[in-house]
């Protein structure tokens, strides 16, 4: 991943990042992100923002419901003040991590009351939590539907023991139909992420792990591509030849296998890794992503977009926590913990859009694609002869990927470009 920059002309240590113009964000909807950066143990294959026990530094567990609430307060004051009021209810809620349910269920309960209070949420907001089967049960589950959680997104990842032992993962097979009908009795909507490529995982092994996601009937499923992330123990083991690079070819061939078999169970693609049972099922919030709204992310090493800006919080927990440290003067100020912001122009803003809604099944509009590029029939043209862009919907003026447009998505959108 590109560095990010650690400041720009917008931004001051310790102040709020400035969104710029109120009116960029009149059609948006506003939704908000809550990192929970904690795990266990950590995956070999993962380098989310996540740390374990003895990785704290001195901040805790326990503390940080209480940091994070004065991160709503602060960010509410931020909102109000630079014109961004009256605040819109959020639209979806998401807390992620690492992983969110390490907290009791009674944190995450005061984190969502607090940002129910300050912001407000629409009457049909989602709110999703992910979750490791092995540490919910239905007793937690339970707590969190009556705080007002509405979906559980679980990483299942794979349903074949000696796939989740190359991943190392904690939970165990069976863990996962036991958490989903936990989630489903307590009446949370539900989702499973999938994981293919993991060194040595066979195709059929693949076919094993779609098939028990199938049969669990969830309302969700994510399938992603395994990527080997530099600085994580999978790719030392990957480097000193103790494990396999993931192959391309067998990648391709499990995403069409994935698709073949998720389509024939009902169901629908609607963006490049996710798939859902119906069109209510799909994730607000991962649309909200896609389609360049409002958010504000919480909690360390979080990315937020509001108005005209991007910005992004200190990612150790000790760090974040010790910038929203009240001020011994006055109890109410504390310090933003971003520490780098960038501001998006409208070139960039348009490039974005086209980047991110050229992987949802909705797709682009041709009228769109010829803004931003002189060469748009041509390409277009291309497309639809290389089979990677849908004919007809061509025709009807919009962008759609085929199956063999998602499988190469990064290279049509880099000719739609220019
Ligand atoms: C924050 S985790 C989900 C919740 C929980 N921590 C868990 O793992 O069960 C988000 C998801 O990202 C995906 N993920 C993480 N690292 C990945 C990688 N290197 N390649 C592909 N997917 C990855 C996994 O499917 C994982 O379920
Ligand atoms: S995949 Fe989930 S459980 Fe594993 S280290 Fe990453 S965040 Fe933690």
């Amino acid at each position: 991943m590109a560095s990010l920059p650690i400041s720009d002309s917008n931004f001051t240590l310790g102040q709020a990042p400035l969104f710029g113009d109120p009116a960029i964000s009149a059609d948006r909807t506003f939704h908000a992100y809550v990192h929970i950066p904690f795990c266990r143990v950590r995956c070999g294959y993962c380098d989310f923002n996540t740390y374990t026990a003895t990785e704290l530094r001195g901040s805790s567990q326990a503390g940080l419901a209480s940091v994070l609430q004065r991160e709503i307060a602060f960010a509410k004051t931020e909102l109000e003040t630079q014109g961004f009021a009256p605040l819109r209810p959020a639209t979806s809620v998401f807390f992620g991590g690492g992983t969110p349910t390490q907290l009791p269920a009674s944190d995450l309960a005061t984190i969502l009351r607090d940002l129910r209070t300050t912001f407000g949420f629409a009457s049909d907001a989602e709110i999703t939590t992910e979750a490791n089967p092995d540490n919910v049960d239905i007793e937690y589950l339970s707590a969190l539907q009556k705080a007002g959680f509405t979906r559980v997104s679980f990483g299942m990842q794979s349903a074949v023991a000696e796939v989740l032992a190359t991943l190392e993962r904690s939970h165990q097979p069976a863990n996962v139909p036991a958490a989903l009908a936990a989630a489903k009795k307590v009446g949370l909507q539900n989702s499973v992420d999938l994981i293919y490529g993991a060194p040595g995982e066979t195709l059929q092994q693949w076919r094993t792990s779609l098939e028990a996601a199938i049969e669990m009937q969830p309302d969700h499923i994510s399938a992603y591509s395994l990527i080997v992330e530099p600085g994580t123990k999978l790719a030392r083991q990957i480097a000193r030849g103790e494990l396999p690079e993931p192959d391309e070819d067998l990648q391709a061939d499990k995403y069409e296998l994935a698709d073949e078999l998720l389509s024939a169970a009902g169901y629908q693609w609607y963006e490049v890794s996710n798939w859902s049972r119906s069109v209510e099922t799909r994730s607000v919030h991962n649309l909200a992503y896609w389609r360049s709204q409002d958010w504000w992310g919480f909690g360390p090493g979080a990315h937020s977009h509001i108005g005209e800006t991007r910005w992004w919080n200190a990612k150790h927990p000790a760090t974040y926590q010790k910038a929203l440290s009240a001020s011994d003067l006055d109890q109410t100020l504390v310090n933003s913990p971003a520490v780098g912001s960038e501001r998006i122009d409208s070139k960039t803003r348009w490039i974005e859009k086209l980047l991110l809604e050229a992987r949802i099944a909705d797709g682009l509009s041709i009228a769109d694609v010829k803004v931003a590029n002189s060469e748009a029939n041509r390409v277009i043209s291309q497309l639809i002869a290389d089979k990677l862009i849908d004919a007809a919907l061509a025709l009807r003026g919009r962008i759609v990927l085929t199956l063999q447009g998602r499988l190469l998505a990064d290279y049509v959108v880099r000719e739609l470009l220019g």
